[in-house]
């Protein structure tokens, strides 16, 4: 049993806006274990890229936390001996100097949207660092210049020996002549070249924890497979975790040792993933699972939807927020009571009222 590195307490973050307060996270529970991977699957706006960007203690504004705790088990060698100590991310000033080291240092991310990964303004000011932790490249600057002062920012190395990792990571990244495209400016690369130079950055600085959300869904399908490779063999090498967030179970089965299945803000069923493939306890899970047409077989395809529609978050149904969709609804319980955590199993957790006393 690996133990946690990162654990999730009834995360809550909200957006405040116009037509009133969106419930973004509701209830967000949820470990990742060191050197291991946590698949977060569930349809869209459930939560997952807000849930992750909580981690690194930034909600785009204008969300808030407004509950929960989100506590890092950092772990650091000094003289020989090795401690653990525990930091609630949340509690860090977002833009104080202990979260910028944990930022794509000790905790790295790539982020979704790949093809907009070039920073949308870029001032004379910008800041490589504020660039690079908001996973952008500068445009106007060469990708290898750009890859060695993260590293160094985070590891400490010389000049030349951050180069050379550089142009190691992004050989590993299947870019072709890394030693001269390291030399090369953002625009000079395919939108899916870009979005693999921010995973070889995101890699080079050894994170502790990964968190990866959606990281190949806009490759093609070899690029994918060598990427999710190259994760598992850094992760073997240096202990790493993941949090990988995607819409491909056919992925999320190959990666992950443990799932996180998320619907409305709220995690709702989190087990090993045999268990969740096998043995799915929420009629969300089961629906989410029956809705790909060919589990096992490696498909593109996302999540088919489930029957009925995802609820307006302005009107949100009381009770288990899944029961006007759910095949087992309870009628005078699951729209009255709202579930909290069963243990149906080992280290298997479900927010259903089916399996509460
Ligand atoms: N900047 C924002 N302003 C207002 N609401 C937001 C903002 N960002 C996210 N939300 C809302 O928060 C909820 C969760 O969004 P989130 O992006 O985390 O979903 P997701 O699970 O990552 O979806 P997808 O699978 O499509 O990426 C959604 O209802 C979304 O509309
Ligand atoms: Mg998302």
């Amino acid at each position: 049993m690996s133990e946690p590195l990162v654990e999730v307490k009834d995360l809550r973050v909200q957006f405040d806006v116009r037509e009133g307060i969106i419930k973004a996270v509701d209830g967000a529970t949820f470990e990742v274990k060191r050197g291991q991977t946590l698949g977060v699957i569930g349809e869209s706006g459930c939560g997952k890229s807000v849930t992750a960007r909580a981690i690194l203690n930034m909600v785009p504004r204008p969300g808030k936390v407004v509950g929960g705790e989100i506590l890092y088990h950092r772990r650091t060698r000094s003289n020989g001996t090795e401690i653990t100590e525990t930091i609630n991310i949340l509690d860090l000033d977002p833009d104080g100097e202990e979260i910028r080291q944990i930022r794509g240092g000790e905790i790295a991310m790539i982020f979704q949207e790949p093809m907009s990964s070039l920073t949308p303004v870029y001032t004379a000011g910008t800041h490589i660092m504020e660039a690079v932790t908001l996973h952008r490249l500068i445009p106007v600057r060469k990708i290898g210049n750009q890859m060695v002062e993260t590293i160094r920012a985070h590891r400490h190395v010389s000049k030349e020996e951050a180069r050379e990792i550089a142009i190691e990571m992004l050989r590993r990244v299947g870019i072709p002549n890394p030693a001269e495209r390291v030399d090369s400016y953002p625009h000079q690369l395919s939108g899916g070249q870009r979005q693999r130079v921010m995973i070889a950055i995101a890699l080079s600085c050894q994170p502790q924890m990964l968190i990866a959300d959606e990281p190949t869904t806009a490759l093609d399908v070899s690029i994918e497979a060598q990427i999710l490779d190259l994760m598992r063999e850094l992760q073997e090498e240096t202990n790493m975790a993941i949090m990988f967030i995607t819409h491909n179970l056919g992925v999320v089965a190959e990666m992950a040792q443990e799932i996180a299945v998320m619907y409305l803000g709220k995690v709702v069923e989190r087990a090993d993933v045999v268990t969740i493939f096998y043995e799915p306890k929420h009629p969300y899970t089961q629906a989410l699972l029956k809705s790909i047409p060919r589990l096992g077989k490696k498909g593109r395809e996302r999540l088919a939807s489930i029957k009925g529609m995802v609820p307006d978050p302005f009107h949100l149904p009381t009770g288990c927020l899944f029961h006007p969709r759910c095949p087992e609804f309870m009628p005078g319980k699951c729209d009255r009571i709202e579930p909290g955590w069963t243990r149906v199993g080992d280290d298997h957790w479900v927010r259903c009222l089916l399996y509460e006393e």
